[in-house]
């Protein structure tokens, strides 16, 4: 609920647990009164903040003054000695001023005053800015919209407050409108600037880099600046938008305040955390200052996206759980309609490389269906003169040297087995050996007089260039026109050199602009169509792509014992159901390492599940091992990719990661087991379990559907399942719980 106090101008934003208040002080300034969790007992009607009370002026008495106004959007202007979410330049004088003034243009000093407000209630799909896909949840929501304007110059802000109040989310993001003559150049742009509670400086995120993604890291904010960015024109590898802050000592993993925040952009972003000597903590989100350009011509409108953020009663698996309930309920396209819940793929990608065959390809589709895959990819290779990394990226169209009679044999034999197609794509790129490239060398992004920096042996399409993304769409469009291709993994394989692009520096914006319109456009036309993002694994994951994307390629990394982490800090922010995890070799190809067949499983069945090993190297009763886990992972699945996960026990503690997912109404869970590293003489405690029923009766059986425990839910969630912690490295387990 938001509610307005027209006398205190008092805005109060009321959530299931949680509140945000903020007001209008005297010279019209929005201030931000406080954040947090509700207190339980709180009527949401009567428990309102009054707004008489406001945090103490900055007075100016003293030169070196900290900066204690809590501004709902920090911008620079007037005092400003700390950071900032916006700055603006504007290139003339108000009216009525000399034009001997005119030296000291631009203006450098923007300020934001209250004008008006508006709340409107919408059912608008995803996030800001709108994309316009089907979510699983289209109910109506409450939008805040706060109009800001200059006092002097023709620029207006709207500050966008979007409330999910059944999971403590609120969606902030900016209006920037330019109503004067002359272009505005916008140097700085935030989505927002978040104010937290004094103290609330541990911060939880991960970091990273080519298949090592999602390395959970928790440290203490240093005062001053702290940032975490991309500036690779994508998500990255390197770390993820996304944080949780909480009181050092004060939050766990199920107690304490948790405050979390998401965002909802694919290209170079930023947050600055921010300690001031008080210990006040500010977080400025937003597109990264770095060879940044936003110009706004006279009458130009620029809608940010989002930062999706929230605050948790119950610990960093509360603010988990939030997240991830909101990303597959209001980000997530729509589950499509033959099944609901996401498919088991195999892609070829590891059996295979560029040693693409029509025969070898046959040979995989029938072994892959006979053990269950729902969903055959064909990975890299089948395109141009693709035969290895050096050459066809850009020409998307089937290659006659491995398929001589098109891709369409081969889809009527994965059809007649009762599967659906998936194609491999990297659609932002080429190989200098291509065609695209010898009739387009200068549609790559490139300072003329320049070398042109090569990865991977290719370089990066300038989507600058708005030809280049409608031959993009239109290659991809002909291919699903052409065939029926149920699914897409878009990889991205590189970061960004030589940035020079038609667009100048805006480029970075319009990437991902482009990228997003491609989607958009190809998801309008073929609604049964469904995307995977991948770039290398995890380098874009974030909520942007996923209200685009139906699942992502987690890491490159497809060892088992790796898998556990960096599945672990994937799970902070982001839901099972979206993250891809396949069973590769027993024999990692990345890491050397051996792992059991048992152990592939557990992991993989922790997520969407994929196959990746190599079917023609297995013999009949190891396929039929698959066959199997595969059966008990379609039975399990409904609770992974939609239930309430809960960490019981996390890596970084205790070597072991014991996780479950509960699907709400406590009637059926899925607890699993994976042991990472043992020490002797290291007893490792039993957990109990989360959100069962205390007086009814569950049965715990494997995937050969054998009972191997019963008791009752007050038992498991007093004592656990005992003896499965205690267990030895290499160890895991996939129990499935169900009331009788
Ligand atoms: C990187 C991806 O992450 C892999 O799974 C595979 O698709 C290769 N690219 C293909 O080039």
């Amino acid at each position: 609920m938001i509610h307005f106090n027209p006398e205190t101008r008092t805005f109060n934003l009321l959530l299931k647990t949680s509140f945000y208040a903020f007001k209008v002080d005297s010279e019209n300034r929005l201030v931000h009164l406080g954040w947090g969790p509700r207190p339980a007992s709180a009527d949401s009607e009567a428990a309102l903040i009054s707004g008489w009370t406001v945090y103490g002026p900055d007075k100016g008495e003293s030169s070196f003054e900290q900066q204690s106004r809590p501004d709902e959007l920090v911008t620079f202007g007037e005092v400003s000695y700390h950071e900032v979410s916006l700055k603006v330049n504007f290139p003339s004088l108000p009216p009525k001023l000399q034009a001997e003034e005119a030296p000291h243009l631009p203006i450098r000093d923007v300020r934001l005053r209250y004008v008006d407000h508006e709340i409107v209630t919408d059912a608008q799909p995803g996030l800001s800015p709108t994309h316009g896909q089907p979510t699983r949840n289209s109910t109506r929501r409450e939008t805040l919209r706060v109009q800001l304007n200059d006092p002097v110059q023709p620029f207006q802000v709207t500050l966008c407050y979007r409330l999910t109040p059944e999971h403590d989310i609120i969606e902030r993001w900016c209006e920037l409108n330019n109503l004067g003559d002359k272009a505005i150049e916008v140097e700085v742009c935030g989505f927002a600037t978040l104010n937290l509670p004094h103290g609330t400086n541990e911060l939880t995120a991960v970091t990273g880099t080519w298949a090592r993604e999602f390395t959970t890291q928790r440290q203490q904010l240093p005062h001053n600046l702290y940032i975490l960015e991309s500036r690779t024109i994508e998500t990255s590898h390197i770390t993820n938008p996304f944080f949780l802050l909480n009181r050092p000592g004060q939050a766990w993993e199920e107690s304490g305040t948790v405050y979390f925040g998401q965002l909802a952009y694919s290209g170079n972003w930023r947050l600055t955390f921010e300690q001031l000597p008080s210990s006040a903590i500010k977080i400025h989100v937003g597109y990264n200052p770095f060879d940044f350009n936003l110009t706004l011509a006279p009458g130009d409108r620029h809608v940010t996206p989002a930062i999706v953020c929230g605050v948790s009663a119950n610990g960093w698996g509360g603010g988990s759980r939030r997240m991830h309930a909101f990303a597959r309920e209001r980000v997530l396209p729509r589950p499509d309609r033959q099944l609901s819940d996401r498919p088991v793929l195999y892609n070829s990608w590891e059996a295979t490389y560029f040693d693409l065959s029509y025969d070898g390809q046959l040979e995989l589709i029938r072994k892959a269906a006979a053990m269950g895959v729902e969903l055959f990819c064909v990975d890299d290779g089948w395109f141009g003169g693709r035969r290895h990394d050096r050459a066809g990226l850009g020409d998307w169209v089937v290659s006659s040297d491995i398929f001589p009679e098109g891709l369409n044999p081969l889809i009527e034999e994965v059809h007649k087995l009762g599967m659906q197609f998936g194609l491999w794509v990297e659609p932002e790129m080429i190989n200098t050996d291509s065609d695209l490239y010898r009739q387009h060398p200068d549609w790559v992004l490139h300072f003329p007089g320049r070398p042109r920096s090569e990865a991977r042996n290719q370089l990066v399409l300038d989507f600058g260039r708005t030809e280049v993304v409608e031959t993009i769409f239109q290659a991809l469009d002909n291919l699903v026109n052409e065939y029926p291709i149920a699914f897409f993994k878009w990889d991205m394989n590189r970061y960004t050199s030589e940035p020079g692009s038609v667009a100048g520096k805006a480029l970075w914006r319009k990437h991902v602009e482009g990228v997003y319109s491609i989607m958009d456009r190809l998801r309008r036309n073929h609604p049964n169509l469904d995307i995977q993002s991948c770039s290398g694994g995890g380098g874009r994951i974030d909520l942007g792509i996923l209200g685009r994307t139906d699942q992502v390629w987690t890491s490159d990394n497809t060892d088992a014992f790796d898998r556990i982490r960096i599945q672990e800090g994937f799970s902070l922010a982001y839901p099972a159901r979206a993250m891809e995890a396949w069973v590769t070799h027993a024999l990692n190809h990345q890491t050397g390492r051996i792992s059991p067949l048992s152990l592939r499983f557990d992991v993989a069945m922790r997520g969407a599940l994929g196959i990746g090993s190599s079917l023609n190297e297995l013999d009949e009763a190891e396929l039929a091992e698959y066959a199997s886990y595969i059966a008990f992972y379609k039975r399990i699945r409904h609770i992974i990719q939609n239930g309430d996960l809960y960490r019981l026990q996390r890596l970084e503690e205790f070597g072991a990661s014991i996780i479950q997912y509960v699907l709400p109404g406590g009637h059926e869970t899925v607890y699993s087991v994976t042991v990472h590293d043992h020490q002797l003489g290291w007893l490792r405690p039993t957990p109990p379990l989360q959100g069962l029923n205390p007086s009814a009766t569950y049965r715990a059986v494997d995937r050969h559907d054998r009972e191997v425990y019963r008791a009752s839910g007050y038992e498991l969630m007093t004592l656990g399942i005992p003896g499965e912690a205690g267990q030895l490295v290499g160890y895991s387990r996939t129990l499935y719980l169900r009331q009788i």
